[in-house]
């Protein structure tokens, strides 16, 4: 019987549960990042079947290690490593979020999950060989959220989009890149759209991208 959520040791049981292959329910998962965060967890982090879904795309073409660019509070890294055998770093601005994600990792038994403060406009992304985006920019398009750190990491976020596709555009070719809620700008020329699926919040697509060769 699955353990309730406040019960010591319900987190192993929750990564357990992802790696027979039973996907938890996003507000099960979600309570994981603490009350505060849980209705900027329902609105901005990646639903557990995306991140899953995701996961096993990226790795089934051979990357050992996937990098989130901007992970929030590390949902899909969290996934990712519970999932697949891959490695997954999350690179986020926010400090907050980081230590945040950090305790997940710790809390659910998987070392695979890691985090590193970082802005995704200027970290080094070449030890990575596979890559997922959530629409980093977005926030506060819709809503004002009370994130960890209120501080916008990019106050111009078409700008930022832009930067920040014009990097995916110096991956070596074969590199997939999951895209959740679009990326905030085109995707640079070089790109395949390989699937396109209506899945997550309001339909929002996940989209498969390779670079050709
Ligand atoms: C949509 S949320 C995170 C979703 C997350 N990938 C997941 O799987 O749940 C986007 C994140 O990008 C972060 N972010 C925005 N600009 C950034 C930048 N320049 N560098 C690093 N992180 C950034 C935000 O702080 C926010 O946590």
């Amino acid at each position: 019987m699955a353990r309730h959520r406040d019960e010591p040791g319900w987190e192993a049981a929750l990564a357990a549960q992802l790696a027979s292959g039973l996907l938890p329910s996003d507000a099960r998962f979600n309570r994981l990042f603490g009350e505060r965060l849980v209705p900027l967890a329902a609105l901005h982090f990646t639903p557990v079947a995306v991140a899953a879904r995701a996961a096993a795309w990226l790795t089934a073409g051979g990357a050992t290690s996937v990098a989130d660019l901007g992970a929030g509070a590390g949902k899909f890294c969290l996934v990712g490593a519970a999932v697949t055998g891959a490695d997954y770093t999350g690179l986020e601005a926010r400090p907050g979020l980081v230590e945040v994600a950090r305790d997940a990792a710790r809390r659910l038994g998987l070392p695979a999950a890691r985090f590193v403060q970082a802005d995704v406009l200027t970290a080094p992304l070449a030890r990575y060989d596979a890559f997922y985006v959530c629409n980093p920019f977005a926030e506060g398009e819709a809503e004002p959220d009370e994130w960890l750190d209120p501080v916008l990491p990019a106050p111009d976020k078409i700008a930022a989009a832009t930067a920040l596709a014009a990097r995916l555009a110096s991956v070596p070719a074969g590199t997939r890149v999951a895209v959740h809620c679009g990326l905030g700008a085109p995707m640079p020329d070089g790109f395949r759209l390989v699937s396109s699926e209506a899945m997550g919040r309001r339909g929002a697509l996940l989209e498969c991208w390779v670079r050709r060769r």
